[in-house]
């Protein structure tokens, strides 16, 4: 799938879905808030319909999220409740400029990316990570939870539309850790992500920026 057929089939996902947005966090946000270690913001990529930016808005976060679907940011602009929250349209690969004045003045923060990974070419994930072993502040955290090998055969809610890289595991860990970043947690397994009938198989990882 080329970039204009990913971006025009996330606008076409979220125009249709725009009543349908859950006002609860995923089970990861949840995981998640509990092992922040005072952060100055979070930065989302990929936030979708945003209930997990709202989520970490709501408990007082900074935050800066970041989607390359127009129709997914207006979304989120549409129902945000927090002033603190902004949400801009940008592909992790040009997302510089806006980490740039999100990070200015902040001691450390924390990266957010949930079924994201997965969902870039493996060019703009690895620029991506290598973006955040630049610009974060030593001791800023990641969290990433995306869909590994296993996952691929099973079947899906969503379908086979959505575009999806599965990841291994072990090397989505090294990837991480050649950027910059040291391993603080990682598991991988099922019942992490468990949607209705789906229980995707995921790989889930917190790291430290040295
Ligand atoms: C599988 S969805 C995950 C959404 C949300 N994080 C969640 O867990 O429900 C992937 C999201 O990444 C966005 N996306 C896809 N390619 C992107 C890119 N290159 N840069 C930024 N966002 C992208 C899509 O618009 C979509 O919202």
């Amino acid at each position: 799938m080329s970039l204009l057929e990913k971006s025009i089939y996330w606008d076409s996902f979220y125009s249709s879905r725009k009543k349908g947005a859950p006002a609860y966090p995923s089970q990861f946000a949840a995981f998640v808030i509990n092992e922040l270690a005072d952060v100055d913001g979070i930065i989302e990529f990929g936030c979708g319909n945003g209930r997990d930016s709202e989520f970490f808005a709501a408990h007082g976060f900074e935050l800066l999220a970041l989607d390359a679907s127009k129709e997914a940011i207006e979304l989120c602009r549409s129902r945000s409740a927090h002033e603190r929250a902004r949400y801009v349209q940008s592909t992790a690969g040009e997302a510089r400029d806006a980490l740039q004045g999100f990070l200015a003045g902040k001691r450390k923060v924390a990266v957010y990316a949930r079924f994201f990974l997965h969902a870039i070419e493996e060019a703009e994930a690895a620029a991506l990570l290598d973006l955040l072993g630049v610009m974060l502040p030593s001791g800023s955290q990641v969290f990433f939870e995306y869909r590994t090998v296993d996952d691929a055969a099973q079947d899906k809610i969503f379908g086979t539309d959505h575009y999806r890289r599965y990841l291994e595991h072990g090397s989505a860990l090294a990837g991480i850790e050649r950027a910059g970043f040291s391993i603080v947690y990682q598991i991988e397994g099922h019942g992490l992500a468990k949607f209705r009938d789906e229980d995707a198989k995921v790989g889930r990882c917190v790291a430290q920026k040295n």
